[in-house]
């Protein structure tokens, strides 16, 4: 019998606490992985250099008071966020696009209560898949969005081909006056059309911001678009972009971007092959509307790195399961305009009209009183939403929690890209095949946050 000493004895007995921690949070993630720190996110509200002149003031955000900080995170590790609410009303944070626990949506009544003023949520959540993505509120989210809180969030994979730079854009309007401070959100006879647009358009909180790039080199350019309200074409001039990833997913086979429409709440991802000659400019352009507008720009700097769009390895797909679409059951959803106009109270802020629907049934989003669920689904079983737009408008119409298969339109050639959100134009049905394999009730509204507060909003229910 081996003899004990005091010495072995604490020895064994650190090895037992160590192991029983390890326990401990291998139980709550379900993963051997050492508990993350939070990334703290106070919410508060701040003053911000937008157009020149004096500051613009209620600018809200998150961290230290500029632009939403660039979360960052490995695919498959647990991650953690603390919210801490620093502003005069109740909040919440939305992780969009992210396939997570229902608990960590961030819907306020649906998933989670109000995080109020002076309280902290603890977020924690494992990513698992890499890509663009972006987070928001999901509560009063006109005027917290409108006003500046919308972040990008990045999951990267080791495996992810090496580029010679990465550049993040995050596209938003801003209503402001010529003061600089905001306006009114809103004017009503938009919101019942196209949605309200800003009057400052910004990358990264400036306008027409320019960003150095290695002259010949491959730049990952990953484009989010966070605005309440705008629709943009997007056109690459002076350099050639390739697209490699729509929404957070790769694209089954790359294209070159010629022109590519993007709404509110979706992501792209360039690979963009830079000019070779020094102080040449790339130029990223929306072309919608009359004059084509300059979004941002990168200038080439050094020798030519002469890199080629062909030395570029595949981005690793994502883990989204495939929908049996021999099986898959089919779940109508019709947006519609309304002729009600009874708007329901809500403390996430009403806009007081009822202009939208989903399936004729108008609801605001986070009441507590929410209408019944559009589907109960089984879990674990394939769908289909047969969307359908018969509004003269365009609706980015985005589902939380799992990721969708654009299957069919009646309007155009399809690929199966992988998203969460699906830019539905006029008169157009369109397939979308998924599989219900994240419990929970999860929303899914149109993304013009003006239609989603109006009506367009509904939720599924997987149990
Ligand atoms: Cu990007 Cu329900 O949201
Ligand atoms: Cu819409």
């Amino acid at each position: 019998m081996p003899l004990i000493t005091r010495r072995n004895l604490i020895k064994a007995s650190a090895v037992a606490g160590a192991y029983g921690a390890g326990m401990a949070i291998a139980g709550r993630f379900g993963l051997a992985e050492a508990a993350p720190e939070p990334r703290i996110l106070a919410a508060r509200k701040t003053e911000a250099q937008i157009i020149e002149g004096p500051p613009t003031r209620d600018i809200m955000t998150w961290g230290d008071g500029g632009l939403p900080p660039i979360l960052r995170m490995p695919r498959g590790k647990p991650y953690a966020a603390r919210l801490s609410n620093n502003l005069d009303e109740p909040t919440t944070i939305h992780w969009h696009g992210l396939r997570i626990d229902n608990k960590m949506d961030g819907v306020p009544f649906i998933t989670q209560p109000y995080v109020y003023t002076g309280d902290n949520f603890d977020y924690v959540f494992t990513p698992p898949d890499a890509g663009t993505f972006w987070y928001h509120p999901h509560c009063n989210t006109l005027t917290q969005m409108g006003h500046g809180m919308t972040g990008v969030l990045v999951v990267e994979d080791p495996s992810d081909p090496v580029f010679d730079a990465e550049v993040v854009l995050n596209l938003r309007d801003w209503r402001l006056g010529s003061d600089g401070q905001f306006i009114a959100p809103f004017r009503p006879r938009d919101a019942a059309k196209a949605g309200t647009y800003g009057t400052i358009r910004t990358a990264n909180w400036q306008q027409e911001p320019k960003y150095d790039a290695p002259a010949g080199g491959l730049i990952r350019l990953r484009i989010v678009v966070t605005d309440v309200t705008r629709i943009f074409s997007l056109k690459m001039e002076g350099a050639d972009a390739t697209v490699i990833a729509i929404d957070g997913n790769p694209v089954p086979k790359r294209f070159p971007l010629d022109l590519l429409q993007i709404g509110p709440g979706q992501r792209l991802d360039l690979a963009v092959r830079m000019p070779d000659g020094e102080g040449a400019v790339a130029t990223l352009e929306d072309i919608r509307g009359t004059t084509p507008k300059v979004i941002a720009s990168l200038r080439a700097t050094g020798q030519s790195l002469k890199r080629d769009i062909g030395d570029l390895g595949a981005l690793a797909e994502n883990p989204v399961p495939k929908a049996d679409l021999s099986s898959a059951e089919a779940i109508p959803l019709v947006l519609s305009a309304t002729a009600e106009n009874a708007a329901v109270e809500s403390i996430c802020g009403t806009l007081g009209y009822s202009f939208w629907a989903i399936n004729k049934v108008p609801w605001p989003g986070d009441t507590s009183d929410p209408t019944a669920p559009l589907a109960e689904l089984k879990l674990g079983k394939s769908y289909v939403f047969n969307l359908e737009n018969v509004t003269p408008h365009a609706h980015p119409i985005h589902l939380h929690g799992m990721s969708f298969t654009v299957i069919s339109s009646s309007t155009r050639e399809v690929v199966p890209l992988v998203s969460d959100t699906y830019l539905v134009q006029p008169d157009e049905k369109v397939q979308l095949a998924f599989v219900a394999d994240n419990p929970g009730d999860w929303v899914l509204h149109c993304h013009i946050i003006e239609h989603q507060k109006t009506g367009m909003t509904s939720y599924v229910r997987v149990v």
